[in-house]
């Protein structure tokens, strides 16, 4: 059964895995080779990205076999990873982390949430009332990418 917990120290390997899953594998779809490397690189730095996910504290979602998603919220409302491992797709593991986000929001009362999304992650967004604030062209690893500001308000 889904449980949804709060980050742990020693979590943080697991989260990258379900990084790199989700966006190798469903990502993959919407992104060339050249932008998949460059946003899942092979050779991450590890201690940034465990730096990372202790400073953004994210919600994990937890299944018989482990660590299937996570989802954090920034004070100011920013949502800076959003993820579902790409061997457990459309089984509503990231519609209940949505549902934990706008509980946190609520019990912060966060005056609305905002993310840069993803080309494959835009409809899941906007069917939860997300809106297309602007189209974005970030730059990583020297590639171009392609995503959108979305925001809900909230309230
Ligand atoms: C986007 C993502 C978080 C969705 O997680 P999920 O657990 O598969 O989503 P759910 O099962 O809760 O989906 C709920 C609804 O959202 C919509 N949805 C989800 N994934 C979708 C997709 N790839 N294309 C179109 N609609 C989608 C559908 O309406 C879906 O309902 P349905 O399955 O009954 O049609 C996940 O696919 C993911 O991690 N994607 C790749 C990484 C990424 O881009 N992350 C976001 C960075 S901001």
């Amino acid at each position: 059964m889904l449980a949804i917990r709060a980050f742990r120290e020693g979590d943080e390997a697991a989260l990258l895995r379900v990084h790199r899953s989700a966006i190798r594998t469903i990502a993959a779809r919407d992104y060339t080779p050249e932008q998949i490397d460059a946003w899942a690189p092979e050779d991450a730095d590890l201690a940034a990205w465990a730096e990372r996910m202790r400073r953004n504290q994210p919600f994990v979602a937890v299944l018989d076999e482990g660590i299937v998603g996570y989802a954090d919220v920034q004070a100011d409302g920013h949502i800076d990873h959003f993820f579902v491992s790409g061997e457990h797709p459309r089984r509503r593991i990231g519609t209940r982390l949505m549902a934990c986000l706008h509980e946190e929001a609520a019990r912060r009362g966060l005056a609305e949430l905002h993310a840069d999304v993803s080309a494959t992650a835009e409809p899941f967004f906007a069917r939860h009332g997300f809106v297309v604030v602007r189209r974005q062209r970030p730059v990583r690893r020297g590639v171009t990418l392609h995503n959108a500001l979305m925001r809900k308000r909230l309230g």
